[in-house]
């Protein structure tokens, strides 16, 4: 009869990390199942995301450990994504050439999409992100789409906020999605091509997102859409900066992220751990928006600065990243909003559509600087230390 208790096998697998959450598996409630049947130990270790980083390596690192106590012989280390038919098995038996083998070094998260690339045709993958909610993300990212295609772009807009797809209603669009060459068929206004869980119908829905995962669905609109050849795929992100954003930066290959921000301290900080998040998977942050920077009255032109204008472009010096831009306070931009109709197609020429547009252009000269001609391969320039 084995020695070995639930507690020693917990306290082996304590001492292994999720780099994703900097915590030990046990803490990170990871480990499932635990059984113990003499010298035989089998457990599961549940992943929140199909592309988490480092599975294999989690595994390994989890199967060493608990190999190494005494009175330990078989180990069978099972992993599953949040879904219990999905379990993929791997056995280690410690046998006489049997020293386990040693966990190697904590690696840093990978970005397992790179490896996997699951938009082959996309060039410039853009998600639009912030620290905080209402802070115009969704503003941005429909306009920037828009000025990107208004340049002759081929662009695609992927609405990654699964809870509160404001795409539909801030680009006017009410159709539900079909189907094209067997895959999604995008919904197509002002130039751009775009999805969102919002044009899903209720009944659909249940079928498609059973046991929804954010970073599921995100597989989904890059797999199973029809987008054709893109030039850019711009994704709105849900807001903030936790476990469901950060698994959303893992599961697409970004090429590089916007931060949007308001010029409050509050708002500022909470950009800062948008700037982190992304700095944690090493995607390259192509700049901070400040967006509601300032306010001009429309009646007498008096412009105002109601919220400390000029804390995004500071921030970006301190973040040591580039400042794309501010985007005034404008009624025109909550109007279109609400309307379905952006500005940068209801006033193209106005100061906000050119700072959208400006934007555009700054985006644009960034990802083609960072392409790498030779290897196609987009290189990570603005890597923040
Ligand atoms: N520059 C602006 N001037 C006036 N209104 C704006 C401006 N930018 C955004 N708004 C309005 O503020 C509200 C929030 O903007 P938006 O939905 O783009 O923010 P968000 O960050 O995407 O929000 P959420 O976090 O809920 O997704 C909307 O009503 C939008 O029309
Ligand atoms: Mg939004």
């Amino acid at each position: 009869m084995s020695d070995i208790t639930e507690n020693d096998v917990l306290k082996a697998l304590g001492n292994v990390q999720d780099p994703m959450s900097g915590k030990d598996l046990v803490a990170s409630n990871m480990v499932k199942d635990l059984q113990i049947d003499d010298s035989n130990v089998s457990f599961i270790i549940e992943f929140n995301n199909a592309t988490y980083p480092n599975k294999d390596k989690i595994q390994e690192q989890a199967k060493a450990a608990v190999s190494e106590l005494s009175g330990v012989a078989n180990v069978t280390v099972n992993s599953r994504v949040n879904d219990p038919l999905k379990v993929v098995s791997s056995q280690s038996s410690k046998g006489q050439a049997g020293r386990p083998q040693q966990p190697g070094p904590q690696q840093r998260p990978q970005m397992p999409p790179q490896q996997q690339n699951l938009a082959p045709n996309a060039k410039y993958i853009v998600a639009i992100a912030s620290g905080k909610g209402g802070v115009g993300k969704t503003t941005v990212a429909v306009n920037l789409a828009i000025a990107l295609a208004q340049n002759g772009a081929k662009v695609g807009l992927m609405d990654a906020d699964i809870y509160g797809p404001n795409v539909p209603m801030m680009m006017g669009v009410h159709d539900k999605l079909g189907t094209r060459n067997n895959k999604i068929a995008p919904l197509s206004r002002y130039g751009v091509e775009m999805v969102s869980i919002g044009f899903i119908s209720q009944g659909d829905t249940a079928i498609i997102w059973r046991g929804p995962l954010v970073g599921r669905m995100v597989q989904q609109f890059l797999q199973d859409v029809d987008w054709g050849e893109l030039d850019y795929l711009v994704i709105d992100l849900p807001p903030g900066t936790g476990d469901a954003q950060l698994t959303l930066t893992q599961a697409v290959p970004l090429t590089g992220a916007i931060v949007v921000s308001t010029p409050q301290d509050v708002a500022l900080t909470d950009a800062k751990k948008g700037v982190n998040m992304f700095r944690k998977v090493e995607v390259p942050v192509l700049g901070i928006v400040e967006n509601m920077s300032y306010f001009v009255c429309p009646h007498c032109n008096e412009r105002t600065e109601i919220f400390n204008h000029g804390g995004g472009k500071k921030a970006s010096k301190k973040f040591n990243v580039p400042f794309l831009g501010e985007i005034p306070l404008d009624i025109t931009v909550r109007v279109g909003g609400d309307e379905g109709k952006p500005i940068v197609i209801s006033d193209p020429d106005s100061p906000v559509s050119q700072a959208f547009k400006k934007i555009a252009e700054s985006i644009n000269q960034q990802v083609t600087k960072e392409k790498d001609e030779d290897s196609g391969v987009l290189k990570r320039v603005f890597k923040i230390s």
